[in-house]
């Protein structure tokens, strides 16, 4: 049994030529329709993508004035200035080097009402028409936005709590200290991120590897949330060699 159409795969020999080709796809996005959706992550990962994604706003004079961004996840608790916030990741790695207009980014905030903001934020998606082009990272646990590993996965925005892994690996943004992490976040639901009309995933280095594997070869299954991805008609996978070297040949 094989899957008709699976998720694109697009091998690089290195990460940063990988966030490149992803910087390359929203450049080209955004140009072909000024009007955009973008759906954003953050992480370790797409650091070089918005690094790259600046450096292209300069040298194609990129306009970002009509575009909207929705960015996949926030901290509860955590406000939009706070130094760990997600909110303040883009500001630094990709915002302030665009002219986004600030009304049209939209993000979670951490320190509203949860499930009221849980709402409004699905409104917001669908009041601008949804998600054209959704940037995704996996977690070495099979996440996708904050969608962890369960027995059920929710559909739509709503509170999740982080498992120890996941809050381990966002220490840094708390100066390295584990117990500063939050213990909940805000995130877009499976059916939300599903329902972009196209996703790009971005992942690089051996800890990915056998995620990536099972979200091509795998079942779907609920506790690996990305191979939710395989449903998707429009999916590509850009990876460097060791995200790809548990791949059959
Ligand atoms: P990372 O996180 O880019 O820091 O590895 C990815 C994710 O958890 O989605």
């Amino acid at each position: 049994m094989s899957t008709i159409r699976g998720p694109r795969v697009t091998i690089y020999p290195d990460a940063h030529a990988a966030a490149r080709d992803v910087a390359r796809r929203m450049a080209n996005a955004l140009q072909d329709n000024p009007a955009v959706v973008f759906g954003l992550a953050t992480g370790r990962t797409p650091v070089a993508l918005y690094a790259e994604l600046a450096r292209l706003t300069t040298t194609r004079h990129l306009d970002w004035s009509g575009a909207t961004t929705f960015n996949l996840d926030e901290f509860v608790g955590v406000g939009p200035d706070d130094p760990g916030s997600y909110r303040r990741f883009m500001q630094e790695h990709l915002f302030r080097h665009t002219n986004l207009e600030p009304g049209r980014i939209n993000f979670l905030v951490g320190t509203a009402d949860p499930d009221e903001e849980c709402r409004r934020y699905e409104r917001a998606i669908a009041q601008a028409g949804g998600l054209d082009m959704q940037i995704l990272g996996i977690g070495t646990n099979g996440h996708i936005g904050f969608n962890e590993p369960a027995p059920g996965l929710e559909s739509r925005t709503h509170r999740v709590k982080l498992t120890i892994e996941t809050r381990r690996s966002n220490a840094d943004l708390f100066g390295g200290k584990l117990d500063r992490v939050p213990t909940e976040a805000l995130s877009m639901g499976m059916a939300t991120i599903l329902q972009a009309r196209s996703l790009i995933l971005l992942a690089h280095g051996k800890s990915k590897a056998q995620c990536i594997a099972e979200l091509i070869n795998g079942p779907v299954t609920t506790a690996l949330p990305a191979t939710f991805l395989q449903l998707h008609p429009h999916v590509d996978l850009i990876l460097d060699t060791a995200a790809a070297s548990a791949l059959r040949a």
